[in-house]
């Protein structure tokens, strides 16, 4: 349906713009032109199916999450698991750190957050985030900095208790990837 659709278009540009009669050579080109249009119009309906099989299925997509137990994960510790190819911080927070994180929620910050919206309601002692550096994609270390959550040691970007950045060069907080908890003790990230 296509080509005929293209070809009539094809033919319908070619009259309106031929105002004698085509010689032989250019009838001739018209055809060679017409051919080659369906050719190229039949190559791209053909090469659609083949395009679209190699986007990324659903079930391969659903593969990309991962499953975390959280249940040896102890108050003040912090776990990495991979999660489509990045680290992520699972850290289970002590009631402390939640305190200091809330109570930094309107200090000065180039992105600012309060922690209630970092973390899931009613959980709020597990504080789950992309460990990639928004400044240029170093990973952060745990326990470090001034703020009591993370230092990335490439150009001194500190985050704190709720992974929001509060020194050095980094614009952004260390992101929340999607996740939701199937249990009290298990999330899925993706
Ligand atoms: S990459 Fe983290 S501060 Fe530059």
């Amino acid at each position: 349906m296509y080509e005929s659709v293209f070809v009539n278009a094809i033919v319908l540009l070619y009259m309106t713009n031929s105002s004698n009669p085509p010689s032989n050579t250019t009838r001739r080109d018209f055809m060679v032109l017409a051919a080659t249009a369906t050719a190229g119009v039949g190559a791209a309906v053909a090469a659609w199916p083949l395009v679209n099989s190699m986007n990324p299925a659903a079930d391969v997509l659903a593969l990309a999450s991962t499953e975390v137990d959280l249940s040896a994960v102890q108050p003040g510790q912090s776990i990495t698991v991979m999660w489509r190819g990045k680290p992520v911080f699972v850290r289970h927070r002590t009631p402390e750190q939640i305190a200091s994180a809330k109570a930094d929620d309107n200090a000065p910050m180039s992105d600012p957050e309060p922690d209630a919206q970092r973390v899931k309601k009613g959980k709020e002692q597990w504080l789950i985030l992309v460990g990639v550096c928004t400044h240029l994609g170093c990973v952060p270390m745990g326990s470090q900095g001034d703020f009591g959550g993370w230092l990335c040691p490439c150009h001194g970007s500190h985050y704190d208790a709720s992974g929001r950045i509060r020194k050095g060069p980094a614009p952004l907080n260390l992101a929340v990837p999607p996740y939701e908890f199937l249990s009290d003790t298990s999330i899925r990230i993706g």
